[in-house]
């Protein structure tokens, strides 16, 4: 007689350091309740000398995979076997995915910005190519790697990067890979942007992150830019920062970057299960989790 097969539970996780203000799990629990799936998704501390370990720990089966946050999206792309194109351009990984002993590391946080994006633009205003206008993104960490991965790979917008130290947006402008189709992507000060262009304005620094009255855009004419331009913040909390508010002052309109949490859940979700499950459940449990007031991090 033959034994009954063991039913390994699915299990993902978040490995980031810290993590214990995630609002990730509750995301992912009530993505599994929707889908009718069982599985657990835990957040987990690791330091950056463990993670090399917890990657590893990954290849178990029942595994599903991992998001990864800071300090990991980067130094994790070694440990892995593969890698998407996105997340090879971006060069930070914040979801690996496990499938039979190998793991491919993927980047979700670009097409979940670009998803929240969608949420707020209409398509020929967002995908209008060069006519569109540029696309001025503000910071040069990870996030604006991939923030600059959607303007000009997705999006196939020109991209101005300005950063508070200059260097560093002239050394993410100068080591990525030429553009297609001809488009334009150049580091600048404030004052050389033709922010009479700038049609969409995404803050992927971290000003204003816990900080309400930090802003990247200090003693900034927001006149300057177009009646309709959108200023996408990609800090969510607090959930309306002073870029926003000084935004929406001028008569623009704002979004903060709950949308693009969610999004990269979804699909970081759907890349583990194949269920692609409805952003208002991921939008729901980030309501649920600010009510019940945790904290900040992926
Ligand atoms: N909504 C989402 O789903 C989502 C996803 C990913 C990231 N994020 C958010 O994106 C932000 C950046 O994340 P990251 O991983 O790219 O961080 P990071 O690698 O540490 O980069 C931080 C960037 O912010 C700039 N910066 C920090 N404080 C500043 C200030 N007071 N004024 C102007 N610039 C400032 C830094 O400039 P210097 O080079 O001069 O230090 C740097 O360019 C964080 O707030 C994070 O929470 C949101």
């Amino acid at each position: 007689m033959s034994a009954d097969p063991v039913i390994v539970p699915a299990r993902a996780f978040l490995f980031a350091d810290p993590a214990a203000h995630s609002l990730s799990p509750g995301m992912h629990r009530a993505a599994f309740a929707f889908a009718g799936l069982s599985g657990t998704y835990e957040a987990r501390r690791v330091p950056a000398a463990e993670l090399p370990q917890a990657v590893a720990g990954l290849r178990a089966p029942g595994v599903l995979g991992a998001n990864l946050s800071l300090p990991h999206k980067e130094s994790a792309l070694p440990l892995l076997d593969d890698l998407t194109p996105a997340a090879r351009a971006i060069g930070a990984v914040n979801t690996v995915i496990h499938r039979a002993g190998r793991l491919t590391g993927e980047n979700t946080d670009a097409p979940g910005l670009l998803a929240a994006l969608e949420e707020l633009e209409a398509p020929d205003e967002l995908r209008g190519g060069r006519a569109g206008g540029p696309v001025v993104v503000l910071g040069a960490g990870g996030a604006a790697r991939a923030a600059v991965y959607t303007a000009l790979s997705l999006l196939e917008r020109d991209v101005w990067v300005v950063n508070r130290t200059r260097a560093r947006a002239e050394e993410l402008a100068a080591t990525w890979p030429a553009p297609n189709a001809g488009l334009r992507f150049q580091a600048a000060d404030r004052n050389e942007v033709p922010w009479a262009q700038a049609r969409l304005v995404i803050n992927a620094s971290s000003a204003g992150l816990n900080v309400p009255e930090d802003t990247p855009l200090p003693d900034f004419d927001f006149a300057r830019l177009p009646e309709n331009a959108l200023v996408y913040d990609m800090v969510y909390k607090p959930a309306d920062t002073r870029l926003m508010r000084d935004a929406r002052a001028a008569g623009l309109r704002a979004a903060n970057g709950l949308g693009m949490l969610a999004h990269q859940a979804r699909l970081a979700f759907a890349a583990w299960t194949g269920v692609d499950v409805p952003a208002q459940v991921f939008h729901a449990a980030l309501e649920t989790e600010k009510t019940g007031g945790t904290g900040d991090a992926t």
